[in-house]
């Protein structure tokens, strides 16, 4: 097994992303490690060998089986108001899209899909003592349980190859990094078009749930970050929010 510990940093070009690392061979989430853990500077990472109680957005669990992924949450301590924080979500989302590289995108506003299917996402918490962003990478999973195999995939049925964690983790912090810097002094606007360019659901129909129910075609990303659904009536602009887009995870 490669040791995620040593050959991380030695991977790094980051000046405080990543700087500080902890790492659990078992734990409940990487996002409650961060939570939990004794105070920790901005950037630190919290890696695990598996979570067994892996969380999702809405609730919802997140498979985390030992050694087949990256499940790891960055502790941030960003300057900006509360309506911003959500946004972080999106700059991690280019970031895993950059570095994963090949046919991944994004499936606003977080998921990371290769074809139809999932192989990441995104868990961003407003906490006492940050924001914590949890990114879960199906990297060298082989199988999926049989409930998530038709919207689930992993690196490894994507190439047939098996992928080096550390490599990847390294290479997540080294392009979110920039980034990150970018979006607190400049906000989303400069991420924009490249988030546009990679954005799966843009021009397909999308159903969004929630308090803002609505149905349309996704027109565009605006430069907050944030979905714009043309209804057929108008345009709504959506910050946030379940999305199902035709085409992706089975829905047709
Ligand atoms: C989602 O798509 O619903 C979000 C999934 C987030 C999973 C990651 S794995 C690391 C971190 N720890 C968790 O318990 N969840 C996030």
């Amino acid at each position: 097994m490669e040791n995620l510990t040593q050959r991380v940093p030695a991977l790094l070009t980051t000046k405080f992303i990543a700087r500080h690392i902890e790492y659990y061979d078992s734990t409940d989430s990487t996002n409650e490690a961060a939570k939990r853990a004794s105070p920790a500077p901005g950037g630190a990472l919290f890696i695990a060998e598996e979570q067994t109680a892996g969380r999702g957005r809405r609730g919802r669990a997140w498979v985390s089986p030992r050694g087949c992924g990256i499940w790891m949450s960055l502790l941030l301590k960003p300057d900006v108001k509360p309506g911003y924080i959500a946004r972080i979500t999106l700059v991690a989302g280019l970031a895993v899209c950059r570095a994963i590289g090949g046919g991944a995108r994004i499936k606003w506003p977080n998921d990371i899909v290769i074809g139809t299917r999932k192989v990441c996402g995104i868990l961003t918490e407003n906490t006492s003592r940050g924001v914590i962003c949890g990114i879960g990478i199906n990297v060298n999973t082989a199988q999926f349980p049989p409930e998530l195999r038709a919207v689930a995939t992993s690196l490894y049925l994507q190439t047939g190859e098996r992928h080096d964690r550390a490599e990847l983790i390294a290479a997540v912090m080294n392009e979110f990094e920039p980034m990150y810097e970018r979006f607190l002094t400049d906000g989303f606007a400069p991420l924009r078009d490249e988030y546009r360019r990679l954005c799966v659901t843009l021009g397909r129909d999308v159903s969004i749930s929630g308090a803002a129910a609505l149905t349309g075609i996704a027109a565009d990303i605006d430069a907050d970050g944030a979905l714009v659904v043309d209804t057929g009536t108008g345009r709504v602009t959506v910050a946030s929010g379940e999305v199902s887009v035709r085409g992706i995870y089975g829905y047709v």
